[in-house]
């Protein structure tokens, strides 16, 4: 049976290699989300991020092969993620989303689940 995977229709790694990368490009200059990260070097956490997307949207399983079951909200715990810090990170998902220039369907699609996961993984109301 021949599927293309949503992975494989959207290009592949170079596709999410290049989101996580604009993703993190951002992160690095954000006021808010750059203290939330513990180690200096933001390689390591771009790599995590990456192999987890590819391995969601139907790519290698690369991910859990190294790290096990996702468990997402558990390993945000130890993170403040509020409510403005849930917005800081959509705003930069949607401007490394915008730099890929997917066709509109498959947009909305990553958009929908990145924006569903992200109010998910908020871990408190406090301002
Ligand atoms: C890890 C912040 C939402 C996926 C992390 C880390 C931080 C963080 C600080 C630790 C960095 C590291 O890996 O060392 C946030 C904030 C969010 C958010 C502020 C705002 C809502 C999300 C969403 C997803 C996600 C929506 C998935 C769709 C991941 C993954 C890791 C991670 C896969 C690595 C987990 C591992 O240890 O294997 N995040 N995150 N995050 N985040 Fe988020």
């Amino acid at each position: 049976r021949a599927e293309v995977t949503f992975y494989d229709a959207v290009g592949g790694e170079p596709t999410f290699r290049k989101l996580v990368d604009e993703f993190y490009a951002g992160v690095a200059t954000d006021p808010l989300l750059r203290p939330l990260y513990p180690e200096e070097d933001l390689g390591p956490a771009n790599e995590r991020f990456r192999l987890f997307l590819i391995q969601y949207w139907g790519g290698p399983t690369t991910y859990s092969d190294q790290r096990g079951h996702p468990r997402l909200r558990m390993r945000h715990a130890p993170f403040r993620v509020g409510p403005a810090e849930r917005d800081a990170w959509l705003r930069n998902m949607r401007r490394a989303i915008d730099s890929l220039g997917l066709p509109a369907e498959q947009e909305q699609q990553l958009w929908e689940y990145l924006e569903r996961a992200a109010h998910f993984m908020v871990n408190t109301l406090e301002e």
